[in-house]
């Protein structure tokens, strides 16, 4: 398919990324820094003004759905470095109207990967020492 130009939005306080799963943008179309940065980061209103003409601009977030406590190191590039898929976390975003926490981020969710993956599971490798 094409890039649609010329479409409105009706609902714009949304990006359902299911609706756009044909189009197979890569991820960092739109989260940039996420092989990268620590953190993934989200698009601006332009990225969407490629193929959209609403006029009203929305400002991403709106919405939270990953998210660590503070006392936890985590870092999108050190995954994206070691070839861990975005799905293998977060699921198939592609087909989920709205991401899902697919994956759990407890404790054991990501130690129990990083034992499969002979990846550190040293406490101070995820939180500093002393907090
Ligand atoms: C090893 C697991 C893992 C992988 C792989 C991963 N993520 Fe994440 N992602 C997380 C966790 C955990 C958070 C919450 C981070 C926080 O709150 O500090 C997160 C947060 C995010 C966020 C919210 C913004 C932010 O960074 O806090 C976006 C967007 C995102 N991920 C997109 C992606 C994309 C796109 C990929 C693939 C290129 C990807 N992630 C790969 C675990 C992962
Ligand atoms: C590469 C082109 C492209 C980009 C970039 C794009 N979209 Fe879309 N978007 C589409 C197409 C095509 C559809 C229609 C899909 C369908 O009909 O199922 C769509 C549908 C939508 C819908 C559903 C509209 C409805 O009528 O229900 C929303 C909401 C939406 N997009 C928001 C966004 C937002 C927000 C962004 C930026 C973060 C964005 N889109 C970026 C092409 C794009
Ligand atoms: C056209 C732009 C676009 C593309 C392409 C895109 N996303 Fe997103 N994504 C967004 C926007 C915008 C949000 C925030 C929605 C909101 O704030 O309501 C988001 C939110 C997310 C979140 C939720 C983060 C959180 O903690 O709230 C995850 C996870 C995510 N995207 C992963 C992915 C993955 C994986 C891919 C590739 C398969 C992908 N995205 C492709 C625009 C995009
Ligand atoms: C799907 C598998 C997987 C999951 C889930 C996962 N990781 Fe990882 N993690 C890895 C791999 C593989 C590496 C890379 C090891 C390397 O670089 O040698 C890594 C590396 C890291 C590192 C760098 C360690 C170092 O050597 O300094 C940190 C910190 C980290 N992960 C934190 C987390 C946290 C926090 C979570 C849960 C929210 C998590 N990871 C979930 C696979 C995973
Ligand atoms: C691969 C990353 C990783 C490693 C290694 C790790 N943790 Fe955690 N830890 C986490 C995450 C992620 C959370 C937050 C869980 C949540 O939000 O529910 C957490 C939470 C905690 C908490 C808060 C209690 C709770 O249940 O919420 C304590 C205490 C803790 N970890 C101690 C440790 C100790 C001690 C070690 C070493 C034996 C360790 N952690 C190793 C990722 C890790």
């Amino acid at each position: 398919m094409t890039p649609a130009a010329f479409l409105f939005l009706l609902a714009a306080d949304v990006f359902p990324h299911a609706r756009h799963g044909e189009l197979n943008l890569k991820c960092t179309f739109c989260h940039s820094a996420a092989e990268t940065k620590e953190r993934a980061s989200f698009p601006e209103w332009s990225r969407c003004k490629t193929c959209h003409l609403e006029k009203t601009e929305v400002k991403f977030p709106t919405r939270r759905t990953y998210r660590l406590p503070d006392f936890v190191f985590f870092s999108h590039t050190r995954h994206a470095a070691a070839k861990v898929e975005c799905a293998g976390c977060h699921g198939e975003v592609k087909v989920q109207p709205m991401p899902e926490k697919k994956a759990v981020t407890s404790m054991a969710a990501c130690v129990n990967c990083h034992r499969e993956a002979k990846a550190t599971i040293v406490c101070t490798a995820c939180h500093e020492l002393g907090q």
